[in-house]
């Protein structure tokens, strides 16, 4: 069999988009308007310098860290994604990735496996959840998840369905009928291994949400689910704090970018925050998440756990993150290229990049462990930060 490791982020995403049906893999690509946010993301990254050491670097770096009382074996977490037809073991391989890596990962409400079949997986399970339906239904969605076994909560409140882009959206069914599938075919059948990895299951992609459906009741479509959420009213921050107490264990907050958001966070008794913006797929023009770091840690990082999804794809954007105030990372699209390359071996296989580039890039700025980090060990750039409210 030929060798299917791969040496970086971008070299998986350049595989995934030869193996994956050209509108799955448009839909992880995802961004939304013109792409603006989406890019800075990534941009921003490579604007943050190091000042590397010649010699005296310590021999061994301690990358071990933990966050929402989940021992980490480096600072990275896989961030809640709807993996929805990339892989048929989806999200049960992510998780079986991640506890042979040894760290935790979110569950989208919106993944195509149970909740218990990925606990099942990996125990460093946070379930992530949506402001959708009554609070009735909300909670019994976060007492499912209690019930199977999940470590901690993710609420994931930032979406405001600005979905439009300027390079168009791919078609996805509703579900995988006759009509559906004809249409799709064309762009299948050029992906042959893509299909075979389906077919050999028995069965093509379900297009279902099975953590979104009410006791005793089937899984509904993903545009089912998805139609119910948009009718529901925006959270208030009354209702943030109910859902943290309501799940009463630890609570993140995904997707605050705003300093006077993170202070409201911090009252409604969440323990941690994800600043993020949905990895650019949400209200385009808004900053890269990076640039709002620093501001939002400054405020709250003394009472709260402060992490940062949005543009991490390789080690050294890990390091540049803590240097920025994050105790952690979440990382969305990376294990996805993974994923979609190689299956678990691929999430295992960028696991191991941020991994060995996390510690190569300790050992070149002199520091001994994660912890020992701090805002000397990278160089800002004037102008590049923004203070958001
Ligand atoms: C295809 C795709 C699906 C996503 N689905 C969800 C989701 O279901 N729930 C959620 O909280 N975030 C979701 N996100 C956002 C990610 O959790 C994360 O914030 C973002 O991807 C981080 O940026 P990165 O992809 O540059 O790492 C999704 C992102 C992508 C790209």
């Amino acid at each position: 069999m030929a060798n299917r490791w791969f040496e970086s982020v971008a070299v998986a995403q350049r595989r995934a988009r030869r193996r994956l049906p050209r509108s799955v893999y448009t839909a992880l690509v995802a961004g939304s308007e013109r792409g603006a946010t989406m890019d800075d993301n990534l941009a921003a990254f490579g604007e943050l310098e190091f000042a590397p050491h010649v010699a005296g670097q310590p021999a061994h770096r301690e990358l071990a860290t933990t966050l929402m009382g989940q021992p980490l074996s480096f600072p990275v977490v896989i961030s809640p994604t709807g993996v929805q037809a990339v892989h048929p073991e989806g999200e049960v391989a992510v998780a079986q990735a991640a506890a042979s890596r040894g760290v935790a990962a979110g569950l989208s409400s919106f993944a195509s496996k149970p909740v218990e079949e990925v606990v099942g997986a990996n125990p460093k399970t946070f379930f992530q959840v949506y402001w959708s339906g009554t609070r009735d239904e909300i909670a019994a969605r976060m007492e499912r998840a209690r019930a199977a076994g999940c470590v901690g909560v993710i609420a994931t409140l930032d979406w405001s369905f600005a979905t439009a882009r300027d390079w168009g959206s791919p078609f996805i069914p509703d579900r995988l009928g006759v009509r559906a599938a004809v249409r799709l075919a064309p762009e299948a059948l050029a992906r042959p291994a893509w299909l075979w990895s389906y077919l050999r299951t028995g069965a093509l992609p379900a297009l279902t949400v099975p953590n979104m459906a009410r006791p005793g009741e089937p899984a509904p479509s993903f545009f089912g689910a998805y139609g119910e959420w948009m009718q529901t009213p925006p959270p208030t921050w009354d209702d943030v704090a109910w859902m943290a107490a309501t799940w009463d264990g630890p609570f993140m907050l995904k997707g605050v970018v705003r300093v006077d958001d993170a202070k409201r966070a911090v009252d409604a008794g969440v323990n941690a925050v994800s600043v993020s913006n949905h990895g650019g797929n949400n209200l385009d023009g808004t900053p890269a998440a990076i640039r709002a770091l620093p501001a939002v840690a400054r405020a709250v990082g003394d009472q709260v756990e402060v992490v940062l999804d949005g543009g991490v794809r390789r080690g050294s954007d890990v390091v540049r993150a803590l240097a920025l105030g994050a105790r952690a990372v979440m990382v969305g699209r990376a294990p996805l290229w993974g994923l979609a390359a190689n299956g678990r071996a691929g999430v295992e296989n960028v696991l191991d990049v941020l991994r060995s580039g996390i510690d190569s890039t300790l050992r070149a700025i002199g520091r001994s462990s994660v912890q020992e980090v701090c805002d000397e060990d990278v160089v800002v750039p004037p102008g590049f930060l923004r203070q958001l409210g």
